[in-house]
């Protein structure tokens, strides 16, 4: 008998469904077996950004081809809203008022999919336009907030910077970002008995999308069943926003007791749903002659759209990585959630820790300038310590430091400063093309921040043959949850992964999951599932102990078999003997992140268990005639702890690293006067393609590495801290373009650093190089 199981945890191996993906064979929903008689929805939305309906004519929509039923807000039994907060300010259909372009006002379900498409459009809607706040620079002066602000506090800022040997001060404008998972926002409703609904929905949040159809149709949560086998990418993206999509489909579904699915097309799903918040960020920085801070203060302005949704927790998070690996004595940063009339922006990888991290990158950055010295210098001299000058803004001090390490090693494996020198070389002879390169380090808090949804619960059952149903609370979006969820079981028991079924996540079987969010996919549901297998595996060794009379620490499971005192039997024959003696072969785990707590109104606590770390060296060349430029380089060295499966989170942290890249530099969402979002399609809004990757990228995980918390198997979540690694890609751009004026001013890029924003930067510095001294002075 082979002594190593296939798929133990630690083990690189393919994701479960990696074939399927590329055969085409993984369903998704649009992809099941459609019931008879399903009809299929389509949304009527509104065109102005803010003002009242003062005539909605559905007339000439009813009376279209194949179509069934148009309903509008006045057809909802329950409540009329699906916000994600006790806010109550989302409306499913809009009544009186419509505060975006693209919100909701009426369904239409037809016999098919165009037919309801074209009907969606012969609605007669007209409008009293109301004054509409579009952008943050616009909400700035007006200050309505769509929800509560934070502030994070420690020592005294304003008097640190006031008596700094140096100080400076600026404006960063940082980007949003389209999620652009490739298969979107999807829901099939399918009508049961008397009030029973069940729902297919592609959603990271199976449990909200349960409690908003309940909370719609005026039913109670057990009325409603909510499944879902995988997403086409979530990215943050159907944390919430999958809500309307399943409360719309669910709607016509009760309405007309036939099935019903609503599946927008690209368009309307860029323009109808939230994506990453853009911010405004002011800093002031005081700091000595060494380029170490003393004090900053920060603000965090970010465009949330029409409606709370995740902005409080998203804008909170802003603030939680704004000192990235940093040390500061004095801090205070605040943030500013802004209403607006545009899309309710919500979720998206890394949750506004980017964001806040760009920004404290920017303050870095500018140091360096002042200075003269290298950006590296500077943040290793700024680096949180080990022993001392380890307390966060929010008051959690960092215990698990690391960055020390990973930094020097990585500037090793890149030959950093060898590359450096010979990039000044280059730029030095080559007159248009430049070359730039930049390390950043990245530090990134794991847990939910609010405290409560750090929880997890998982059903695990052992079948007469030996084969295991695994179900837990989490959700596969393309990010490996369910094969590392499979390989802790597979390992518990000591069987062969093939013996280890993932199964579809549904609220039926485990319930009141929070969402497959935070990174924390792994972490959380891994250990549910966990101590639903250790139940099961104490049961057997407590049946087989007094079965064979032998102590129970006698009973050692290895490779498909058991040992039993001095015999060996196959798994599944102790599972077919432990059930003739009428063992329970079923268990439901739980699980709690331990030693986590956040007192937000004080601005203290521990709301991370652990900070995951990771940084990268990106090298770029740009063409200072066009503004393009290309990625030459790519070095990463990332810390998983001991990782669960060193394949897929190779594949996590390239495929997070290539997202951020796009943010930073190609991705662009631009909005009209008139409010309406202009790219709304790939032909408009440029994701990474295979051509835009990294030249070279090499990738690696920290070698030796370890979780010193008790996370599952000392693994450490992956989901979203690669992301900011991209980060390096925005300041080696900045790097090529200092070059043009000598590296004598910070370039003060925004994002995203499109080439026709990089190019504006060349020649605004080669203008101020070309003034006279004093006036530049
Ligand atoms: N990877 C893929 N392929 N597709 C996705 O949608 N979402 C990211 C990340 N990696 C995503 C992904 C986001 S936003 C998060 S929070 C985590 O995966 C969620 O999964 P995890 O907690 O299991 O890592
Ligand atoms: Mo990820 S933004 O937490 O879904």
């Amino acid at each position: 008998m082979s002594d190593r199981i296939e798929g133990a945890v630690h083990e690189a191996r393919p994701h479960d469904s990696a074939a399927r993906h590329v055969t085409g064979e993984a369903l998704y929903i649009d992809d099941l077996p459609e019931p008879q008689g399903l009809l299929h929805v389509y949304l009527g939305l509104a065109t102005k950004p803010h003002a009242r309906i003062t005539k909605l004519d559905l007339a000439p929509v009813r009376a279209a081809e194949g179509v069934v039923c148009v309903l509008t807000a006045a057809d909802v039994p329950g409540e009329n809203d699906v916000s994600a907060t006790h806010r109550h300010d989302e409306p499913l259909l809009a009544t009186d008022l419509v505060q975006f372009v693209g919100q909701p006002i009426f369904a239409v379900a037809a016999r098919t999919r165009e037919q309801a498409r074209r009907a969606a459009r012969l609605a007669i809607v007209e409008y009293e336009e109301l004054p509409a706040v579009l952008d943050v620079e616009e909400a700035l002066p007006r200050g309505e907030l769509v929800t509560d602000p934070l502030t994070l506090r420690r020592g005294d800022a304003r008097a640190a910077i006031a008596a700094a040997p140096r100080r400076l001060k600026g404006r960063m404008r940082i980007g949003g970002q389209e999620h652009f998972y490739l298969e979107g926002q999807v829901a099939l409703a399918i009508p049961g008995e008397a009030d029973e609904v069940q729902i297919f929905s592609s959603t990271q949040h199976p449990s909200e999308i349960q409690h908003m159809v309940a909370k719609v149709l005026g039913v109670p949560s057990h009325s409603v069943t909510v499944e879902i086998r995988r997403m086409g990418g979530g990215f943050g993206g159907k944390e919430t926003q999958g809500n309307l999509f399943a409360c719309i489909a669910a709607l016509v579904a009760k309405k007309t007791g036939r099935a019903a699915k609503i599946r927008p097309d690209r368009d309307d799903d860029m323009i109808v749903t939230g994506k990453r918040h853009d911010f405004l960020v002011d800093y002031e920085v005081g700091f000595d002659d060494e380029g170490r801070i003393l004090g900053l203060d920060m603000t965090y302005a970010a465009r949330c759209g029409w409606s709370a949704d995740l902005s409080g927790p998203v804008t909170d998070r802003a603030l939680f990585h704004a000192e990235n690996c940093y040390f500061v004595p004095d801090v205070e940063l605040r943030s500013l959630p802004l209403k607006t009339n545009t899309v309710s922006n919500t979720a998206f990888r890394g949750f506004g820790g980017p964001q806040g991290m760009v920004g404290g990158e920017r303050v870095i950055e500018e140091i360096a300038f002042a200075l003269g010295l290298d950006p590296l210098e500077v943040r290793k001299r700024n680096f949180y310590g080990v022993e001392e000058r380890n307390v966060t803004p929010y008051h959690q001090t960092v215990e698990d430091n690391v960055i020390h390490e990973i930094v020097g090693e990585l500037e090793k494996r890149a030959a950093y400063a060898a590359r450096r020198e010979a990039i000044r070389a280059f730029n030095e002879n080559s007159r248009i093309i430049k070359r730039g390169i930049a390390l950043t380090p990245v530090k990134f808090g794991i847990s939910f921040t609010l405290t409560a949804y750090n929880q997890a619960g998982a059903l695990v059952h052992v079948y007469t043959d030996g084969s295991v149903h695994l179900n837990h609370g989490g959700t596969e979006m393309g990010q490996g949850l369910h094969t590392k969820v499979a390989q802790v079981v597979a390992e518990e028991f000591q069987i062969d992964i093939a013996h280890v079924k993932i199964t579809a996540t549904t609220t039926g079987k485990v319930p009141n999951t929070s969402a497959t969010a935070a990174s924390s996919g792994s972490d959380l549901n891994g250990q549910a599932a966990l101590a639903a297998a250790r139940t099961i595996k104490n049961r057997l060794i407590d049946f087989a102990a007094e079965h064979w009379s032998i102590p129970a620490d006698q009973v050692v499971f290895l490779p498909n078999r058991v040992r039993i005192g001095n015999q060996e039997i196959p798994f599944r024959a102790l599972v077919w003997q432990a059930y003739m003696a009428r063992v329970p072969l079923s268990a439901t785990g739980f699980y709690k992140t331990p030693k986590i707590h956040w007192d937000r109104a004080a601005g203290r606590g521990r709301p991370f268990y652990y900070f995951a770390y990771g940084a990268a060296c990106s090298e770029v060349a740009v063409d200072t005639l066009t503004g393009e430029y290309k990625v030459e380089r790519v070095d990463i060295l990332h810390d998983v702890g001991r990782s669960l499966n060193p394949a897929i989170d190779i594949g996590q942290i390239e495929g997070g690293f290539v997202q951020g890249m796009g943010w930073l530099t190609t991705e662009e969402l631009w909005w009209d006067e008139a409010g309406r979002l202009r790219t709304h399609a790939p032909s408009t809004y440029k994701i990474p393609a295979c051509g835009d990757r990294p030249r070279i990228f090499n990738v690696a995980l920290l070698e030796g590495a370890r979780n010193r918390e008790d996370a599952i198997h000392r693994s450490k979540a992956v989901g979203e801290p690669p992301f900011m690694l991209a980060i390096s890609v925005l300041h080696a751009i900045s790097d090529a373009v200092a070059s043009v004026a000598d590296y004598r001013f910070c370039p003060r890029l925004d994002t995203p650093a499109t080439p026709e924003r990089v190019l504006r930067a060349i020649e605004s510095l080669r203008e101020r190089v070309a003034e006279p001294e004093e006036r530049a002075a």
